[in-house]
């Protein structure tokens, strides 16, 4: 297998012939679009979900081409045994993006705000001044603020989880990805200036511990040729996440929202994160591990985050 990612396709194949991805969550949300996209370009999607739901629904979703696995990234045991399904299958991971995510209950929150803006219609709170609207958002805050309690959760999954998964891998003898992709949204978060941060916290914590980790470990990735990218795109609003922010962006005018109209939707990061795959990372516009996406930039680098804001981000998100 080692064969496959140095390869160039033969004339006539479509760009991602020969390529084996491990999309996580590859069932759901972005996962589901990136998985599309292999297809639509000719490589082989390993879709895993840790939902027997998800995991009936790949045949309908993603057609027969599509691999499934079935594993929780919290169980380092189910990686290893799904993993180990895969030789059986004719099937050689070469390159790996990690979609896998929890830790925010988005859709309570929905609800929240949504019976919150019928309660109080923005036209009646506009009449108040920021300091006579304080106390409607008291208890929208607060189950804000209870997001933050699933700490354990972001961690498990988030960071913990994607350690599972490249530990998994790298126990695979033959394993020899071309590229490792971690789908974050912290960066942009921060340096597009959406204010995620009143609800992402712990997913904040979590993601920066898997950036930091990704970041440091270039001498191990270079001995395993794997090239790692960190894509953190900017909230997406065809998604449970950024209807949430733009439902909530309307009821928090103190906090000087950017417009969200102007974002990319999912297939647009999808597509990014399919070039990257297609370009080698290590040298593309210089920049070696690292990429934000986000709707005026598409390429920047990491440092261009302020690590101030990002440690009191973490340490206190509201
Ligand atoms: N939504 C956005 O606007 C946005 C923007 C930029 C980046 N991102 C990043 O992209 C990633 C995915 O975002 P998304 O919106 O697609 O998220 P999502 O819809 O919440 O999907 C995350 C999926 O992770 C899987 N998962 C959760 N816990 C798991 C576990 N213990 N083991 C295995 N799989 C587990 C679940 O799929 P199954 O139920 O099928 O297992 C879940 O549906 C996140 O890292 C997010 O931060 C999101």
């Amino acid at each position: 297998m080692g064969e496959i990612p140095g390869r160039k396709p033969e004339t006539g194949e479509l760009p991602l012939s020969g390529r084996m991805i491990l999309v996580t969550a590859g069932v759901s949300g972005i996962g589901l679009e990136i998985s599309r996209q292999i297809l639509s370009l000719g490589g082989i999607p390993i879709v895993t979900t840790h939902s027997e739901k998800h995991y009936r629904e790949i045949p309908t979703l993603l057609g027969n081409s599509a691999v499934p696995l079935f594993f929780d990234v919290t169980e380092p045991k189910q990686i290893q045994e799904g993993l180990n399904k895969l030789p059986e299958k004719r099937v050689d991971i070469t390159d790996t993006i990690l979609c896998q995510a929890d830790g925010i209950k988005v859709m309570p929150l929905l609800r929240e705000v949504r019976n919150f803006s019928h309660e109080h219609p923005k036209t009646q709170l506009a009449t108040l001044s920021p300091d006579e609207r304080k106390p409607f958002y008291t208890g929208l805050r607060k189950k804000i603020a209870d997001t933050q309690k699933d700490e354990k959760t972001a961690l498990d999954v988030n960071y913990f989880g994607s350690i599972n998964v490249l530990t998994g891998m790298m126990n695979q003898e033959a394993y020899r990805p071309r590229t490792f992709i971690y789908l974050s949204s912290l960066l942009s978060s921060l340096y597009g200036k959406i204010p995620t941060s009143a609800f992402y916290g712990n997913v904040a914590k979590s993601k920066h511990m898997m950036e930091t980790l990704l970041k440091s470990n270039g001498d191990i990735f270079d001995v395993l040729q794997i090239h790692p990218a960190i894509v953190s795109a900017n909230l997406v609003p065809d998604t449970g996440t950024g209807s949430f922010l733009r439902l909530a962006a309307n009821y928090f005018p103190e906090e000087d929202l950017p417009d969200l109209t102007d974002l990319p939707k999912t297939p647009d990061v999808a597509h990014e994160i399919i070039r990257i795959l297609l370009e080698n990372p290590a040298s593309w516009k210089g920049v070696r591990t690292s990429y934000v996406i986000s709707p005026h930039e598409i390429v920047n680098n990491l440092d261009m985050v302020d690590p101030h804001r990002l440690t009191e981000l973490t340490k206190n998100p509201f």
